[in-house]
């Protein structure tokens, strides 16, 4: 099945296999062809260029984008899309005053999450992720990442890892996993914590890594769950069995995570809410991708990562959403790529690339997603008919989406 896309207005991002990932005043470019073609085979991305130069094509189906913007989908590389119902009442709690670490602290939070998981079945868990997934995809998301975490038992992570999966399997859109067994500490270990650090190592990683579960391993590395010990701690037995890290650090405070994750090679530490010099110098020269989390700051009303002083420092920065129940109950990526402009001083095109190349980076998919490029997935956004790409972040209400391909399937 031959798709042809003529007409468009902008094309976004169209780059070489080579480019995996943009940094610094690398991010202040986005490459741009004007009145352009696309033509997608299946589920990949054939070929592409400038109107002037169309050949002559047999194809199935052609679809004129005058006045549209098409882009590469959105690479959320980093959420918690499956968890059992919701937490509407803390919302409620905080809006009338209390903390969210207050609500956690109380037996609330990711533990009130693990109480609804562990006795939702299976079944029911994947039709509520799908339901989620299904709305991500509308709103332009063509890769993901879903991390466990709201398990907490071997049982109940091992359930949380079947459903992502099943899930990339049933779905069109890249899926990778992460096992975020150290996400809470279970009530059971309220006074043992260095038990459940043994129970993840030695129990559910050796269980998870057997079914193929998780491309990834994840630890929440903050005063309260687990300190940057417990965090090498778990890093390195995942390096045992080649699952590199991805880890929640510096969201209320800076305990010296980042330089550990990065010392462990890690494939991205996330949210970065609050950031010292020396996190910035320690991300310097590695192969770490900073990612910020824009939407959980807007929610939890916390300090927005400084993206602004990592880019300038010459860093890469990437924009995902923490999609959850807890901290982020929303999955849209426009929103997040108009908060980084908005609230982070991102430019539209380093917003942009920090949600798509650099997104596919932090999650271990710069083959196949993230930017316009021959053999990369189909996976496309066209707008709706707009003046240019910087309305994306501009008008952040509007629905601006006409069409989503996600692997050459229309999925709006
Ligand atoms: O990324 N920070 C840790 N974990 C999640 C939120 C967990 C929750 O509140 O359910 C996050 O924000
Ligand atoms: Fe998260």
């Amino acid at each position: 099945m031959k798709t042809l896309l003529t007409n468009i207005s902008q094309l976004l991002q169209a780059r070489e296999p080579s480019v995996t990932l943009v940094k610094g005043k690398e991010m202040e470019t986005l490459p741009l062809l004007n009145n352009a073609w696309i033509l997608l085979n299946d589920t990949v991305i054939e070929d592409y260029g400038t109107m002037e130069n169309l050949p002559q094509l047999e194809v199935n189906e052609t679809i004129d984008c005058t006045g549209k913007t098409v882009l590469p989908t959105w690479c959320d590389s980093h959420t918690h899309l499956v968890y059992a119902g919701n937490r509407e009442q803390e919302f409620v709690d905080r809006i009338k005053g209390k903390t969210y670490q207050e609500i956690a602290a109380s037996g609330g939070g990711i533990l009130n999450s693990a109480k609804k998981l562990q006795i939702t079945s299976e079944d029911s868990l994947y039709i509520q992720a799908a339901k989620r997934l299904e709305e991500v995809m509308q709103m332009g998301t063509g890769a993901i990442e879903i991390k466990s975490g709201y398990g907490l038992t071997t049982e109940a992570e091992i359930k949380m890892l079947r459903v992502a999966r099943k899930l990339g399997k049933e779905y069109d859109v890249a899926v990778k996993t992460s096992f975020l067994g150290a996400h809470a500490v279970p009530q059971e270990f309220k006074n043992n914590k260095e038990g459940y650090v043994e129970l993840i190592c030695t129990e559910m990683l050796p269980k998870i890594v057997s079914e193929k579960l998780a491309d990834y391993i994840d630890v929440f590395c903050e005063d309260g769950y687990f300190s940057v010990e417990d965090t090498r701690k778990i890093l390195s037995e995942g390096k045992k069995y080649n699952l590199q890290g991805k880890i929640h650090v510096n969201q209320f405070n800076a305990i010296g995570g980042i330089a550990e994750g990065v010392k462990q090679e890690a494939l991205s530490v996330d949210h970065l809410e609050v950031l010292q010099n020396k996190d910035i110098e320690a991300l310097k020269g590695s192969n770490t991708m900073p990612v910020a989390l824009p939407s959980c700051s807007y929610f939890l009303s916390i300090p927005y990562t400084p993206g602004r002083q990592i880019i300038d420092a010459g860093l890469p920065l990437a924009l995902a959403t923490d999609y959850n129940p807890g901290s982020t109950p929303s999955g849209n990526m426009n929103f997040v790529v108009a908060t980084a402009c908005i609230k982070m001083k991102l430019t539209p095109e380093e917003a942009i690339n920090a949600a798509t190349i650099n997104g596919a980076y932090a999650m271990g998919l710069s083959e196949t997603h993230g930017s316009i490029t021959k053999g990369k997935s189909a996976s496309l956004i066209v707008t709706k008919e707009i003046p240019s790409y910087g309305f994306i972040p501009y008008a952040f209400g509007s629905d601006l989406i006409d069409m989503v391909f996600v692997n050459g399937k229309r999925r709006k």
